[in-house]
């Protein structure tokens, strides 16, 4: 998203999130600052259960817990019926302290220690596995009644080149010929009950993609029921629904891409003997990252070859731009219309030349002490903050409403002193 529209208005100049001015929320929280809007990310939740379940009612909405792991949002989630998919033992703890039952969450990890396999186990959720390696490793643990692989299908597609996870360059899944033999040593090791899964790239806009990569899916689903006589409880299209970021860019149609998903099984399933699976979805972005802005304040402009404006947030707390070269959108508190803009690189105050969040950008006017929000901030925003240069990741909010709640403390020195451990030689 990159226009001023829900959850954003203008009300006469001003920002509002839902019905609180960002003013208000940087003034009372500080900056930098996570906003979310929760009825936005209730919508999209609704949106994807709608347009999937009208189509193949046999649907599962799973939330991939990486893009954002705050509570009160996973409880959100939840509340709308989704279950998670969780990438490590925590993010199955936070599923279940979200209220999830075991069975509504799907464990997909890579590179899987043996610890995290058996808390897998032992918690009792789906296990969605990446390779033989690890279905050899589950035979001295122990085998699960369910068993899912990761496929790599070689289909792939991702925004960007970091968002591509399957193909040729693809460290995730296993191929078709590898898949065969692996359900093949799971069924015979005790497993009575499977799942297929992919995961093929990441913030896809193209609906057609989605079909055609669940055609793929199915065709292997298919030769593998075939060879081995296996049918699937679960099939898992993965997540990579896209969002849009910059000006131009086409949004995404759900509504097509859930028909396209849904006409793909109901031909091919009864075409390839498949039975009657559950068609399983694990979206992070779509869910989160439209609701989720970072506010952040000017505290320096500096005219050199350039003007930078420098703002407290920083590649520490929105990694997104510095790994990917990725645009997020910009507005000004106060100056949402504008004439005479000025081309500005919207920087940080991390000690590294990719800490600028914008680059070359028309923005307005700027002066000190000036709001900035910066747009498509809930996914993959806080959830890949680090503290770098010692700078802490900043709170959250999330707004109902006229309601701002704090859903998590911005950090301090002594959060950092709490973990750090001195020995007493060196007191
Ligand atoms: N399922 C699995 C197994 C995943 O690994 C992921 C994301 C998802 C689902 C959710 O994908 P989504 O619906 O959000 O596309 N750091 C990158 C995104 C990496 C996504 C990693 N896996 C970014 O900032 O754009």
């Amino acid at each position: 998203m990159f226009t001023i529209q829900y959850p954003l208005s203008d009300r006469k100049g001003k920002l509002f999130i839902e019905d609180v001015a960002v003013d208000m929320l940087a003034k009372e929280f500080k900056t930098p600052l996570y906003v979310y809007s929760e009825s936005h990310i209730r919508k999209r939740c609704r949106d994807i259960i709608g347009a999937f379940s009208k189509h193949y009612p046999r649907f599962l909405p799973r939330y991939a817990i990486k893009a954002n792991n705050n509570p009160a949002l996973l409880r959100v989630i939840r509340s709308e019926g989704f279950g998670f998919d969780a990438s490590g033992p925590h993010e199955i703890e936070l599923s279940l302290a979200a209220g999830a039952h075991p069975s509504d969450i799907i464990y997909s990890g890579n590179n899987h220690r043996n610890e995290e396999l058996q808390f897998g186990l032992d918690k009792g959720v789906l296990m969605n596995l990446d390779d033989l390696d690890q279905i050899e490793r589950l035979k001295k643990l122990g085998v699960p009644d369910f068993v899912s692989f990761r496929i790599n299908p070689m289909i792939a597609a991702g925004d960007i080149k970091g968002l591509v996870f399957a193909g040729a360059d693809a460290k995730f899944g296993i191929l078709e010929d590898k898949a065969v033999e692996a359900y093949g040593i799971a069924k015979e090791a005790g497993a009575r009950r499977f799942g297929i899964h992919m995961m093929t790239g990441s913030c896809v806009l193209d609906s057609a993609y989605f079909a055609a990569a669940t055609e793929k899916l199915l065709m292997i689903a298919g030769a593998i029921r075939k060879k081995l006589g296996i049918t699937f409880e679960v099939i898992d299209v993965g997540g990579g629904l896209g969002v849009t970021y910059r000006p131009g860019e086409k949004d995404l149609e759900l509504e097509a891409a859930a028909r396209g998903v849904a006409e793909a099984f109901s031909r091919l399933v009864p075409e390839l003997e498949l039975g009657n699976p559950h068609l399983m979805i694990e979206p992070g972005r779509y869910i989160v990252c439209e609701a989720g802005f970072l506010l952040t304040r000017v505290h320096s402009i500096k005219q050199a070859q350039k003007r930078f404006v420098g703002v407290d947030a920083g590649m520490h707390c929105l990694l997104r731009p510095a790994l990917y070269d990725a645009y997020h959108h910009i507005v000004v508190d106060g100056k949402l219309a504008f004439r005479d803009g000025e081309k500005v690189n919207v920087v940080g105050p991390v000690c590294e030349n990719t800490d600028q969040l914008a680059k070359d950008r028309e923005l307005p006017r700027i002066g000190h002490g000036d709001l900035l929000a910066i747009f498509n901030a809930g996914a993959y925003g806080f959830s890949m903050g680090s503290n770098y240069n010692t700078r802490e990741m900043p709170a959250e909010v999330l707004v109902h409403g006229a309601v701002a709640d704090l859903i998590r403390k911005r950090e301090s020195l002594s959060d950092f002193q709490a973990m750090t451990v001195m020995p007493a030689r060196l007191q």
